[in-house]
């Protein structure tokens, strides 16, 4: 049986370098943070003492003993929650999208952008987890997070080719929306200019500058592109299935939005883990950067969404989607310890949380105030 307390004393002699300050951590050498270096034959057992999410010491190809239970478990939920697209009936899809009054033009206008900006962005996270975090995040139950993570973000590719293949859709036309669609491409390269700054060959975390950057695309990745425009996104085409629109697309959007519930939290995890291990990091001028980086999202999702829907439609519409980013990026300020950046605001889809498995919406920190909470004192969504 696992101990996740185990520190393995018993295993052989551990590197005594359990309690050094932050300053002197960064003047350490780390250990091969690839694991793919050569053997140290030499060295000791890995203690859990010794194992940090960045700047690791510890041997990264060792995933016991157990330090981050957090990170286990969301591996193990991952799995749990596996499902292909292709085992979801498009036919109702197939019919409505093909009927010549079944769809309104801004009903049509707004599903393909909201497709195409998915389709891209599911590649676009991917490829940040595994070019990007995986070679930085130097943990190896967090790495093996992040392969079940990869995974489902393959699934979430699929879903999107079964999609453009089963309505006959112009599949250049929405795998290129990120190209040419501006309101789309801007949220997209926003993104990609806090990933670029790791993809630098010689780029390497351990200082505080580039500690930074890594949070930085962390945050941009996890916290918005996962958890502030994944969830705008979620909400327009479950309005739609509210109605008895699109319910394929629907329920596909469903099972994605249960993944990516455990990839922002995941994210978040690891955010205010880092922040624990490396409170230097995390300085006031660096908090307002985040939130500033949280606003400007928003902004460029109201955009989008005054693209998407210039006139709305019914149960929908730009200025409530505007509405709804304003309390998730308020919601995410919390989630990683910052004051909000709007003022407070009602949420506008209520039914969303009906929608999500809020056993899966939690994260460790969060779960742990829970705990010592007498109710149910802590609103959700
Ligand atoms: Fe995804
Ligand atoms: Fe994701």
């Amino acid at each position: 049986m696992l101990d996740w307390s185990e520190t393995n004393a018993a295993a052989g002699p551990a590197r005594n370098i359990t309690a050094i300050q932050p300053d002197i951590e960064l003047q350490l050498a780390p250990a091969d943070a690839t694991g793919l270096g050569d053997i140290d034959r030499s060295g000791g057992r890995v203690s859990v003492d010794e194992k940090r999410m960045i700047n690791c010491r510890a041997d990264v190809n060792q995933l016991l003993p157990l330090k981050y239970r957090w990170a286990w478990e969301k591996y193990l939920s991952g799995c749990n929650n596996h499902w292909m697209p292709t085992e979801v009936s498009m036919q109702a899809d197939i019919a409505l999208w093909k009927s010549r009054d079944g769809l309104t033009e801004d009903e049509r206008r707004a599903i393909k952008r909201n497709l195409g900006f998915f389709a891209a962005s599911e590649s676009l996270v991917a490829n940040n987890i595994v070019l990007a975090i995986y070679r930085h995040l130097t943990n190896p139950e967090c790495r093996q997070y992040l392969l079940r993570q990869a995974f489902e973000e393959a699934v979430h590719t699929h879903t999107f080719q079964y999609i453009v293949e089963s309505l006959g859709l112009d599949e250049g036309e929405l795998f290129n929306m990120y190209r040419e669609v501006p309101s789309i491409t801007d949220k997209a390269a926003w993104a990609l200019k806090h990933t670029q700054n790791l993809d630098d060959p010689d780029f390497k975390t351990g200082t505080i500058a580039a500690d930074q950057a890594f949070l930085r695309d962390l945050v941009a990745f996890y916290v918005v592109f996962e958890g502030m425009w994944f969830y705008t996104g979620f909400a327009q085409i479950l309005s739609l299935g509210r109605r008895n629109k699109m319910v394929g697309i629907a329920e596909q959007y469903q099972y994605i939005l249960r993944d990516e519930s455990i990839h922002l939290n995941f994210g978040i995890d690891v955010i205010n883990q880092i922040k624990i291990e490396n409170p230097h990091l995390w300085t006031k001028a660096f908090q307002e950067e985040v939130r500033g980086m949280l606003r400007e999202a928003a902004e460029l999702e109201a955009a989008y969404g005054r693209d998407t829907m210039p006139r709305g439609f019914l149960g929908l519409n730009a200025a409530l989607c505007e509405q709804y980013m304003h309390f998730i990026a308020n919601r995410r300020c919390a989630q990683i310890g910052l004051a909000p950046v709007f003022p407070e605001a009602d949420n506008p889809f209520p039914w969303m949380s009906e929608a999500m498995d809020l056993r899966k919406e939690k994260n460790f920190f969060e779960t742990r105030v829970i705990e010592y909470q007498n109710g149910g004192a802590l609103s959700w969504e």
